[in-house]
């Protein structure tokens, strides 16, 4: 069954703003990093997911449960690290914990104090005097302390020092190894490369692509770049029926992509002409990603560039 399912999910804030007709699915064990930059709706998704907000079309659900229908039950089964950090300022980090053991029906406090240490954070103070980061150690520390299975991290490294950002990304390396479930958003490449098994990009409230990290990280779409020695070669190159990415007619430069099933189809059609030059580089995540939000002038479609 899959452990978190986000069907067709829309809430419409006006003016282009919000989530739409969003659908992905995250089964056990599996951590799916949510990629895109500030305002595309990763925040929202995930707040639909703990039902603080009601989808105006599709549904949420965790472990089977509508999220919005049976918010109690959802939130006791899932770790959930907002993208802002709020917290009561009239109280201590300790009783701002012991309020949430309470709603979280837990009395166990070995983990608390485990996390604690882990992430150096004395809870003792009061929570109005506490950095951003020292906040977010807190959000860390109650989202983790019942051990969830579900793990929803929103942006969850930001506010962190560069220290305590390696100690929660060797964090979550464990969760993962104890087969949690995780969805992780981010705008951050290396954090989603380190992470996550699946990778969905969000744009403007939308997912415009889902792709595997074993297929950037083995390099599977590779860009070759081919200059040549004549304009006429050139042309004449141009015209083939390959995913084109750039092509300069000043250079004589062009760049295409070329997944692995396409090698054979550029050597054919390539080996015709006249090189002067030819490299060849595997797409990041970085690359990949950007091709979704940088149009390219030349061809009008997308670039890696
Ligand atoms: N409660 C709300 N009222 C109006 N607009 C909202 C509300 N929540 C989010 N938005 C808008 O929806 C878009 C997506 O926001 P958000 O999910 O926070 O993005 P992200 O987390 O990816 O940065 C933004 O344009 C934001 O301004
Ligand atoms: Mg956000």
């Amino acid at each position: 069954m899959d452990k978190i399912k986000v069907e067709k999910l829309t809430h419409d804030y006006g003016h282009g703003r919000g989530v739409f007709d969003v659908s992905f699915t995250v089964s056990e064990g599996e951590t799916l990093g949510f990629l895109g930059p500030n305002g595309a709706g990763k925040s929202t998704t995930m707040r639909h997911l703990m039902g603080f907000s009601k989808p105006q079309k599709g549904e949420t659900r965790i472990n089977g449960m509508r999220c919005d229908k049976q918010q109690c039950r959802v939130m006791r089964s899932v770790g959930y690290l907002p993208g802002e950090v709020a917290l009561p300022e009239g109280l201590s980090g300790r009783q701002f914990i012991r309020m949430m053991q309470r709603l979280k029906g837990s009395s166990d406090d070995k983990l608390a104090e485990k996390l604690l240490d882990r992430f150096k954070l004395d809870p003792d103070g009061p929570v109005k005097r506490m950095s951003i980061g020292e906040k977010r150690k807190l959000a860390v520390v109650t989202a983790f302390m019942n051990d969830p299975d579900i793990l929803l991290l929103d942006e969850p490294t930001s506010g962190l020092d560069p220290l305590m950002q390696e100690t929660f990304i060797d964090f979550i390396q464990e969760q993962k190894q104890r087969g949690k479930t995780i969805l992780l958003s981010s705008h951050i490449f290396s954090e989603v490369e380190a992470l996550c098994d699946r990778i969905a990009i969000i744009k403007d409230g939308r997912l415009v692509s889902t792709v595997d990290a074993a297929e950037i990280k083995h390099g599977l779409h590779n860009i070759m770049t081919v200059e040549f020695e004549s304009p006429k070669d050139f042309c004449e190159f141009s015209k083939a029926d390959l995913d084109f990415k750039t092509r300069d007619d000043k250079t004589l430069r062009c760049s295409v992509v070329v997944d692995d099933d396409d090698i054979n189809r550029f050597i054919s059609a390539v080996k015709r002409f006249k090189i002067k030059a030819f490299s060849e580089h595997s797409v990041t995540l970085e690359e990949y990603f950007m091709s979704f939000y940088k149009k390219d002038k030349t061809t009008g479609g997308v670039s890696y560039a």
